[in-house]
Order: structure tokens, then C-alpha cells, then sequence
């Protein structure tokens, strides 16, 4: 796997009372991408915001939205039109991955899906060929701020063994050190909230993420 490794900070983490201002300067402090964290309130313990604070992000860098609701198919024409690069659903909140991957292509946005530290990479057979990339949660979502949980490095290690090329995205708890591991396992995307946004120099957060 010799793709670069994209470093995507999780805004959930920023300063919500100055956004878009920490929205901009992420970019200027060697962000890739903007990992943006949507939460239901009924998939997972907590609430964040919808595709009208989406919106409103103003970067260059490519919007990359997890979504953690049920009934994510509902959600795919806003957050299109909201702006957003790509679309990650979990393959918990949907009987029909294939047909929720074939509507946020048509779209026009990348398609991704996520999968819970309890749940099995098995869950994600019929939808692996599909999809754009793969985001293993390295946490129960819902909050930052939390300890990396070493299972998703198997999971990494046996979903890079079988798909050379794959998009491996890993999310939550990643520092320098567990980002390191995921690297080395075989991911190529990191996300990481607490350890960049917490950090008193970002951009060597980020650099030593790298
Ligand atoms: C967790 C979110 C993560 C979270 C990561 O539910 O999906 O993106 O913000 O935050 P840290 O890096 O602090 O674990
Ligand atoms: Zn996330």
C-alpha cells in the first residue's frame, strides 16, 4: 500500500463558540480532510448537528461526514447538497447497504461505511466491493475523547489482507501512538478529535500523526 496517509481531524472536538474560524485554520494546520461527527441522539447517547451547520463550513478541504443516526437514507440529498465529500453510514442502521450506497453515488459523493467495536467485519461482506472506503470505530461512537480500543487493529490487519487497495479509515482514541499501530496494521486514513484539537500546537499534532 503505498497511497499517502490522509489525516482527517475531527471538528467534533473543535470550539463550537468559534467554528468556522477552527474550521479554517485546521486547513492551514496540515489537515487533508474534515472528518465531521453527526449524531442522532437514537443511534448513539448524543446529539451534534444536521447538513444546516454542514453547510456552513467554509473550507477547501473535502468534507467527509460520519453519520451515526438511524436512517441514514433519509439524510443522503442534504448532506449533498450541505456540501459534503463523502457520506459514512454505519452498517448497523440499514437492512439494505447496497441500495443506501448506490443512492449516495448517484449523489455524487463518495460512499463509506462504518462499523461498531462490537460488531462483526462479517457484517460488511455484501457492501465491501461497493463502497469508497471502510471506517472502523476504534470507540462505541457517540463522544470524544475516549481510550482506542486495540480490536480494530484486527479488524484493520484483516480487511487490508484481503483488499490491497481499500480505503481503511480508523476512528476514535487515535494519538501518535495508536495512530502508529493503525499505520502499520494497514490504515491509510486516521481520524483523530481530542489529539489535534487538544494539542497546543496542531499542526505537530497532525505532523506526528504522519
Ligand atoms: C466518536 C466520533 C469520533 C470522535 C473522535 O463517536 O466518531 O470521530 O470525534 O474523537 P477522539 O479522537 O477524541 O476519540
Ligand atoms: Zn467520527
Amino acid at each position: 500500500m503505498n497511497r499517502p496517509l490522509i489525516i482527517a481531524p475531527s471538528i467534533l472536538a473543535a470550539d463550537f463558540a468559534n467554528f468556522g474560524a477552527e474550521c479554517r485554520a485546521i486547513e492551514d494546520q496540515g489537515a487533508d480532510w474534515v472528518h465531521v461527527d453527526v449524531m442522532d441522539g437514537h443511534f448513539v447517547p448524543n446529539l451534534t448537528f444536521g447538513a444546516p451547520v454542514v453547510r456552513c463550513i467554509k473550507t477547501s478541504l473535502p468534507l467527509e461526514c460520519h453519520l451515526m443516526v438511524e436512517n441514514p437514507e433519509h439524510y443522503v440529498e442534504a448532506f449533498e447538497k450541505a456540501g459534503a465529500h463523502s457520506f459514512i453510514f454505519h452498517i448497523e442502521t440499514t437492512v439494505a447497504p447496497a441500495e443506501l450506497v448506490a443512492a449516495i453515488h448517484a449523489h455524487g459523493m463518495k460512499a463509506g461505511v462504518s462499523l461498531n467495536p462490537g460488531t462483526d467485519i462479517s457484517t460488511l461482506a455484501e457492501v465491501l466491493p461497493l463502497v469508497d472506503s471502510v471506517l472502523v470505530m476504534s470507540v462505541n461512537p457517540g463522544f470524544g475523547g475516549q481510550a482506542f480500543m486495540p480490536v480494530a487493529l484486527e479488524k484493520i490487519r484483516t480487511l487490508r489482507a484481503q483488499f490491497p487497495d481499500l480505503n481503511i479509515a480508523v476512528d476514535g482514541g487515535v494519538n501518535a501512538e495508536t495512530g502508529a499501530q493503525c499505520v502499520e496494521a494497514g490504515a491509510n486514513i486516521l481520524v483523530a478529535g481530542s489529539f489535534i484539537f487538544g494539542a497546543p500546537d496542531r499542526e505537530a499534532a497532525i505532523e506526528s500523526l504522519r
